[in-house]
């Protein structure tokens, strides 16, 4: 693939992506194109597959078939040295990516650029304020994680992630344990990051159909594939019983295992 043609298309393409874990086919031949730019949200039921996808996608995994494709460049061929570089494209934002409850929010934030740049204190400072400033943290550098709200260690977890103005974003389940006022500040803190650092997003969210209002695309994980993908309107115009299933299960706050039970 070239690079040219590239940069107008998808920042990340995985093709027939498949891995397994013992006898168990977690992913059966992913296919999906995460546009530049953009916010792809991906969802589906609890275990499916999702954090397994991300792991992949970051290259944490490697995949027994399939290939990942980013900017221009074949991830997956890689050796772990120079997958390493790659990895130098992506901020995470993990479910359980916690912050080190020993260290301030500022140490926190400045963490990465400490371990793996070679900027001096007065630029760390400086680039850890302006971050802080983007997630609404500004005066909080301070504080420990146990100071503050769930909402704001979120906040202060998503600055580190910014921290190193990567140009790729990817979010685990970014707001696990918040209510949905505070999820809903979450979803609006990503799209408003996601503009004004110009990033492409790949979250994964059991926020639905909430989480929407807040993605360019979702893609809908069934069976080890997506079953669905596409716009926000195309997605939920489509007419696909399994993610009409889905839906109405998280709707009704069932978990999925549950709704499937009581089926
Ligand atoms: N390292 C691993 N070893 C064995 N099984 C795993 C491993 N990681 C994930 N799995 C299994 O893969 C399936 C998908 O997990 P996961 O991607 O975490 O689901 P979710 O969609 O909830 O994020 C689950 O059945 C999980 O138990
Ligand atoms: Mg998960």
């Amino acid at each position: 693939m070239n690079q040219n043609s590239d940069r107008e298309g998808a920042a990340i393409s995985v093709r027939d992506l498949h891995r397994r874990f013992g006898r168990q086919q977690v992913l059966d031949g992913v296919n999906l194109d995460f546009p530049r730019g953009q916010i792809t949200t991906i969802v589906g039921p609890s275990g499916c597959g999702k954090t397994v996808l991300l792991k992949h996608l970051n290259l944490l995994l490697r995949p027994d078939s399939g290939v990942i494709v980013i900017d221009g460049v074949e991830v997956t061929a890689l050796r772990s040295r120079a997958q390493n570089e790659v990895r130098e494209k992506f901020g995470m934002l993990f479910q359980a990516g916690a912050l080190f409850d020993s260290m301030s929010v500022f140490d926190n934030v400045a963490f990465p650029l400490v371990e793996l740049t070679n900027l001096n204190r007065d630029e760390i400072a400086a680039r850890v304020e302006e971050t802080l400033e983007a997630v609404g943290l500004q005066g909080m550098e301070k504080k420990f994680p146990s100071e503050m709200s769930g909402g704001m260690q979120k906040r202060a977890a998503l600055a580190r992630a910014l921290i190193r103005r990567p140009k790729i974003l990817m979010l685990d389940e970014p707001t696990t344990g918040l209510d949905p006022t505070r999820t809903h500040q979450i979803h609006s803190l990503v799209r408003h990051t996601q503009q004004q650092f110009d990033l492409t997003a790949v979250m994964v969210s059991h926020d639905v159909p909430a989480v929407f209002e807040f993605s360019d695309r979702v893609a809908f994980m069934h069976q080890g594939r997506m079953a669905l993908n596409g716009t926000v309107a195309e997605v939920m115009a489509a007419k696909h019983d399994n993610f009409t299933q889905f839906l109405e299960g998280r709707a009704s706050g069932i978990d999925e295992p549950l709704a499937a039970a009581a089926r």
